[in-house]
């Protein structure tokens, strides 16, 4: 058995609090523990507390982590992160600088489309070099889960390429990874003039090959005018629920096409980015127990202005959650740092709010809200030490590297310089 006592936490942030996802003014309520620490046994929290009653615990064999006057945070649950793909798109970035849209660049054939070409070239092997590179960004930025989607490989073989690679990560990697099949992300090259063909293979073909090898833990769909419309979104989504595949959708992110009432009517898990959703789309989502998932660095890094409503949201009561959306083209950030920033800067999020989003909230739209997202008695001890003293400096000192060290399981799996 291996004791280890985490002690003098200037802010030992627990979020201990009711045993479900939090909604409403509870999701400025972090727990925090001034002078805290707490006891972790092979890798499960067994007591947190003021660091004197720690040591009074502790028995004599045990190992101590002294936090030294710096705050201690559940890890970061990421929600939504797309981190198994081939090649880059800088010369889209480049392009948007000189004023293309990420609209006007995908019409031409870029966009998804363009990285689907390069993730169908890489081998399993190159890809799964690349994946454990952005694995290592996730781990130094304090993210200890992430949710990972396929959907750059739009056949069938190369579908179950990208999952296999995700499953095989375990293997390299302490990262927790959850696995959601995306294979309705866009309509490939070869089914352009046929895109009801395309939905046929998905549903016929490869949905059955991802649930009988359970390669997959949920499925989701890019739902948007001329990629997945809300017919061809809600009959795949259908489908895979039969599968006993939990539901999320990419939802009203470039247009309010309806996108959050199809979650809310299929009680889809969580709909996510829904820049465009307005009061009634916010209603149904309520209606219908969804947890919205908001990614704000889409938003900031396609130069785009209009984020989601997260105020309304709080204030009509869903149990928001906040993600990178770590991706090639509209979202390349690992970092939760960073979203945390633009939720309090752009989404008017308070710093406590953020927090809450990015792990207790984000962990119960994974199904793992029992296990994960804070620091409890019986919980998995994956925790981050930051580089300072009030857990607030993270989102206010953007940019600044703050993570200290970061914890699986009780492990060290990462430490600055
Ligand atoms: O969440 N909107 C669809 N999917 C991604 C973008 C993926 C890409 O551009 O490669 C998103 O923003
Ligand atoms: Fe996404």
């Amino acid at each position: 058995m291996r004791t280890l006592a985490i002690l003098h936490a200037a802010q030992f942030v627990t979020l201990a609090g009711p045993r479900r996802p939090r909604v409403g003014a509870e999701l400025g309520e972090l727990a925090i523990v001034r002078d805290g620490g707490m006891l972790v046994r092979d890798g499960i929290v067994v007591a947190t507390g003021s660091s004197d009653e720690i040591e009074r615990i502790a028995p004599n064999e045990t190992s101590i982590v002294d936090a030294n006057g710096r705050v201690v945070l559940p890890g970061f649950v990421d929600a939504h992160a797309h981190p198994v793909f081939g090649g880059d798109r800088l010369d889209e970035f480049e392009m948007r600088t000189r004023g293309a849209s990420y609209e006007e660049i995908a019409a031409r054939g870029g966009g998804i489309r363009s990285t689907v070409r390069k993730t169908r070239v890489a081998t399993e092997e190159q890809l799964q070099q690349r994946a454990l590179k952005h694995a290592r960004w996730f781990l130094q930025c304090g993210t200890t889960t992430v949710e990972a989607k396929s959907g750059y490989g739009l056949s069938l073989a190369d579908e179950l390429k990208i999952l296999r690679v995700i499953r095989d990560l375990k293997e390299e990697t302490p990262l927790e990874l959850v696995p959601t099949f995306l294979g309705a992300h866009a309509v490939p090259d070869e089914y352009q003039d046929a895109p009801e063909r395309y939905v046929d293979l998905v549903a016929n073909e490869m949905l059955p090959q991802v649930a009988a090898e359970r390669l997959a833990e949920y499925c989701d769909v890019f739902c948007e005018p001329g990629y997945f419309d809300l017919e061809m979104s809600g009959r795949l989504l259908t489908a895979a629920k039969a599968f006993g595949l939990g539901l999320r959708m990419h939802a009203d992110q470039l247009t309010n096409s309806g996108g959050a009432n199809l979650a809310a009517e299929l009680s889809a898990t969580t709909a996510d980015h829904l820049e465009q959703t307005e009061d009634d789309g916010i209603a149904a989502l309520k209606k219908g127990g969804v947890q919205p998932v908001l990614l704000p660095g889409s938003v900031y890094s396609l130069g785009k202005t209009r984020y989601p409503r997260a105020r309304e949201m709080i204030r009509a009561g869903l149990a928001v959650v906040l993600a990178t959306d770590f991706n090639p083209g509209s979202s390349p950030t690992p970092s939760m740092p960073m979203v945390l920033s633009l939720a309090c800067t752009q989404m008017k999020m308070t710093p406590a709010e953020g927090v809450t989003a990015a792990t207790i909230n984000a962990a119960y739209s994974l199904a793992r809200g029992q296990k994960i997202g804070s620091l409890e008695p019986g919980k998995v001890a994956n925790f981050v030490v930051l580089d300072c003293a009030d857990y607030r400096e993270l989102a206010y000192y953007f940019g600044a590297p703050q993570i200290s060290s970061v914890y699986i399981r009780g492990q060290r799996v990462w430490q600055a310089m």
